[in-house]
């Protein structure tokens, strides 16, 4: 079997439009959606990401603001703007780019950002929400990931998902959002035993691990859906995931390419969480 591409550039596009479509409406009744992104410290590849964030956001016709402050800033002076931010009208997202500096607590942090502007879903009172499956700002990658689903058809319930990673961003959401779908959900660590064992029984098999194409099909079940979360350079420099693409391919009925698979529907979900959040605002 040669596995359909799941084509994260061309469904994020379109939710991306969805959402210019929105954001137009809602400047025509005097709101304008506004993402404010903080940065510490000069780690590149967390600047990227930011760069990007703010690249997609203005392309929506969102206003964003960055807040860039040096890695030696005190714990209290960035609770400080996180509280300036919560008190701004004109700000409908809060996102703090992780990791912090070791000397800044990051729970703390999050735990500061009013929920009702946090659009990472990372605040406990959102991941709370979720799991008991009330409205909640979702992660925005598992909730792309959803997405991605939805969009190419793959049906969820009754199905066999394996969730390879247990992150409080991306595993534990994730197996949490295909469950109230009605799948069986298994999750996988570095500690499980005897991986291809589970893996072998996905229907759906999500991969967050950060770690070079380690899956291969040796993992993977004839017609199996294969997501593709890692973000790693390969020996030679170039972005690929935790999965080998070429050998999964020939196992998957369908599969995310990296780049170009998991990581534009990040942001367009993040774009999502702020306009639902500026909807709400100007309600
Ligand atoms: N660091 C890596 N991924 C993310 C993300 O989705 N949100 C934030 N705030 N930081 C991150």
């Amino acid at each position: 079997m040669t596995g359909k591409l799941i084509d994260g550039k061309v469904i994020g596009q379109e939710i991306r439009d969805e959402i210019k479509e929105r954001v137009t409406a809602l400047k025509e009744h005097g709101c304008q959606p506004g993402l404010a992104v903080v940065l510490v410290g000069e780690n590149q590849a967390s600047r990227t990401y930011v760069r990007n964030k703010q690249k997609s956001s203005s392309e929506v016709g969102m206003k964003s603001e960055l807040i860039e402050l040096p890695v030696t800033v005190s714990e209290k002076e960035l609770l400080d703007h996180v509280t300036r931010l919560n008190n701004d009208d004109s700000i409908h997202g809060i996102l703090v780019q992780l990791p912090l500096p070791d000397h800044i607590d990051e729970n703390l942090v999050i735990s500061a950002i009013d929920p009702t502007k946090d659009v990472d879903g990372f605040h406990p009172e959102n991941v709370g929400k979720m799991i008991i499956g009330q409205k909640a700002f979702l992660s925005c990658t598992p909730y792309g990931i959803i997405k991605l689903l939805e969009r190419t058809d793959t049906e969820i319930s009754g199905k066999h998902a394996v969730i390879v990673g247990r992150s409080n961003i991306v595993g534990k959401p994730m197996g949490q959002l295909l469950l109230q779908r009605d799948a069986t959900v298994t999750y996988c660590h570095s500690k499980t035993k005897d991986l291809a064992s589970f893996t072998k029984q996905a229907d759906i098999l999500i991969v967050a691990i950060g770690k070079t194409k380690f899956i291969t099909d040796e993992h993977i079940k004839e017609g199996a859906v294969v997501i593709d979360v890692g973000m790693n350079r390969d020996e030679n420099g170039k972005l690929c995931g935790d999965v080998d693409f070429e050998s999964a391919k020939t196992k998957a009925s369908a599969i995310t390419p990296v780049p170009g698979g998991v990581g534009p529907m990040t942001i367009t979900m993040l774009l999502k969480n702020t306009l639902h959040s500026a909807e709400q605002a100007s309600a």
